[in-house]
Formats: structure tokens, sequence, C-alpha cells
């Protein structure tokens, strides 16, 4: 990867990161009604503080009775239920159109304003900030990039965004970043284009302005599905680490059952926009209570059970 002139950020008065749209806060009191409506209210800080394991912890994050609809279309997601906790790694999976992306979207207040949406979310303590406070990688690196923006800058961005960092300190938090993320040559790297990357670098960058602001909630929507399996695999790796290096709370959005099981603490099961089945990923997998998620591991059985299972730190059932 060569160096790049110009592609400094120096002289550049004002950007747009490309990665997050608008983002609407809600009032200080943590819960925010899931309406189009929005309040505007004052954000706050990042609470640092020791990781401590999921089981022990509050909520993050508490959402009731979510509904979502697009249109006159029958709802996305109907009555959801579901809590995130601090310092978990939750997976969210379910076939395609289940309504994975729609629920991750609406914990990030990302929906479309096309959304018609019912419940609500509270926060602990009081509701977070979009790009800081919530790191978004999506599924397709490509489509989350600026293409005609050095990456680097793209990450420096929202250093100096959320963090107040002068261009300099934002370019070298970009850099250091850039070595987190395993890209190599950092110093050359941030200088390229989104299109002189892979796409494994691509996603590469795309965690590293996702963590740029240390959110303290990660979501991974299908980040490694565009991925082949060996790329896919140091990806997911990357992710763990980095949620377990920065304390950072995971949602991991997957319609690979033993990608899901592989990282998690927990396992959320949708199905046509319903939560079928919620718990500890070794329940989950080894006594589903859902015929669902039994049907969803029955599909690994015999073809790749052994990861499945070694993933979820058990031997696969004697009579598959
Ligand atoms: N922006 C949108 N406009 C209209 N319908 C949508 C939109 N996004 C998702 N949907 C629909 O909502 C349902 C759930 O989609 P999605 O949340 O993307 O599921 P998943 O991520 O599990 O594939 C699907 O029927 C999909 O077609
Ligand atoms: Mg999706």
């Amino acid at each position: 990867m060569g160096r790049h002139g110009g592609g400094g950020p120096h002289g550049a008065a004002h950007c747009t990161f490309p990665l997050y749209r608008s983002w609407h806060r809600a009032g200080g009191d943590g819960a925010r009604r899931l309406s189009r409506r929005r309040r505007r209210g004052r954000g706050r800080r990042r609470q640092e503080g020791p990781v401590v394991s999921a089981a022990q912890q509050a909520p993050l994050v508490a959402l009731r009775g979510l509904t979502v609809a697009y249109g006159d279309d029958a709802p996305a997601l109907s009555a959801i239920d579901l809590d995130i906790r601090a310092g978990e790694r939750l997976a969210l999976i379910g076939e395609s159109g289940s309504g994975k992306s729609t629920l991750a979207l609406a914990f990030a207040d990302l929906l479309p304003a096309s959304a018609k949406t019912a419940g609500t979310i509270e926060w602990e303590g009081t509701s977070p900030l979009g790009g800081r406070d919530i790191g978004f990688v999506f599924q397709n690196p490509a489509g989350s990039l600026d293409p005609v923006m050095a990456v680097g800058r793209q990450v420096a961005e929202v250093a100096r965004t959320h963090l107040g960092l002068s261009w300099p300190d934002a370019l070298a938090r970009a850099c250091d970043l850039f070595g987190r993320v395993g890209l190599p040559d950092p110093d050359t790297l941030v200088h390229a284009f989104p299109h002189q990357l892979s796409g494994g670098q691509k996603q590469r960058v795309a965690l590293a302005a996702a963590i740029a602001a240390r959110p303290k909630l990660l979501i991974a929507d299908e980040a490694t599905s565009a991925l082949d399996t060996i790329v896919q695999a140091e990806i997911v790796a990357l992710i763990r680490r980095l949620a377990a290096e920065d304390g950072m709370t995971l949602l991991f959005v997957s319609h690979d059952i033993a990608l899901a099981a592989e990282l998690a603490d927990r396992i959320a099961v949708l199905r046509g926009g319903r939560l079928m089945e919620l718990g500890p990923t070794r329940q989950v997998i080894g006594r589903p209570q859902n015929s669902y998620t039994r049907s969803l591991i029955a599909a690994h059985i015999g073809l790749d059970s052994p990861p499945l299972f070694a993933a979820a730190n058990m031997s696969a059932p004697a009579n598959g």
C-alpha cells in the first residue's frame, strides 16, 4: 500500500463522518419512548469503571414491548422485551428477514424515519450518544466508509468529534487504533482510500472507527458475513479481544448460530420478528427450549457440529 499525497486532514474545517447517521438524544432520565417524536436533552460522558461479570450487572439497556413496522407491512418486530447487560457479549441470531438488523438499529436509534415504533428503551443513567457511546459496524464495510476520504481521516474524524481531540492527536489515535485492529503498517495505511484495501482490511477500519470514541456498547451487525471463512474467524477474534480490552458491552448480530456460540455469553433467537429464546450460550445450545432453536442447531449437526459444541464448551450429543 503506497503513501498518498494530500490525504492529511489539516485545513479541512468541517467534515461529516459517514458511518453515523442522525442521532437524537432523549431526555436526561435515561428512558425514552420509541416514537418518532424526539425530545432533546443532555447526554452524558461515559463513566469508566471496572468490568464486572455480566451476571452481576444490571442491564445497560432494557427494551420493553418494542414493536416496529415499516409502512403497512406486518411488523418487523413484535413486542420484544430484551435487556443487554453491562459487560456481556450478547448474540442475536435468526434467519434473514427475522428482524435482527431492525432490532440492532433500534438500540442505536438508527431506524429510518419511516419506521413506526412502539415500546420503551431505558438506558442505565441517561441516554447515550450514537457514534460516541454506541459503535456500530455494518455488514458491508465498503458501504460504511466514504470512498473519497483517506481511511485514517475517517477514523480520526470520530475521535475529533466525540473526544474533542485536535487533528494531530486524532490522527495519532487513528494510527494507534489501526495497530490495535491488526492493520499492517498503520503509518502508511492511514493515508489509503477504501478501494485500496481488502474486504477484511476495510472491516478492520470500520471497527477502528466504531471504537474510536471509546463506546460502551459495540454493535456488530453481520459484520463478518461478507468475508471469507478465515478472515471471518480473525475478525470475530478481534471483536472479542477489543471488547475485552476496552470493557465494551457487545451485541453481535449473525445468522450463524455456530459463530454466535463461539463468541457470546448469551444468545437471543429471533424468528419472524419475535423473540423465540434467550439464555446463556451453553443452555441455548445444549438444552434449547424452543423447537425453532432446536432446528437451527439440528441444521449444524452432522455438518459442523463439533465447532458448534466446542464453541459452547460442550461435546456434541451422542445421538446427534
Ligand atoms: N427500511 C426498510 N423498509 C421496509 N422494510 C424493511 C426495512 N428494513 C427491513 N425491512 C423489512 O423488515 C423485516 C426484517 O428485516 P431485517 O430487520 O433487515 O431482518 P434481518 O436483519 O434479520 O435480515 C423484513 O421483512 C424486511 O424486508
Ligand atoms: Mg440484517
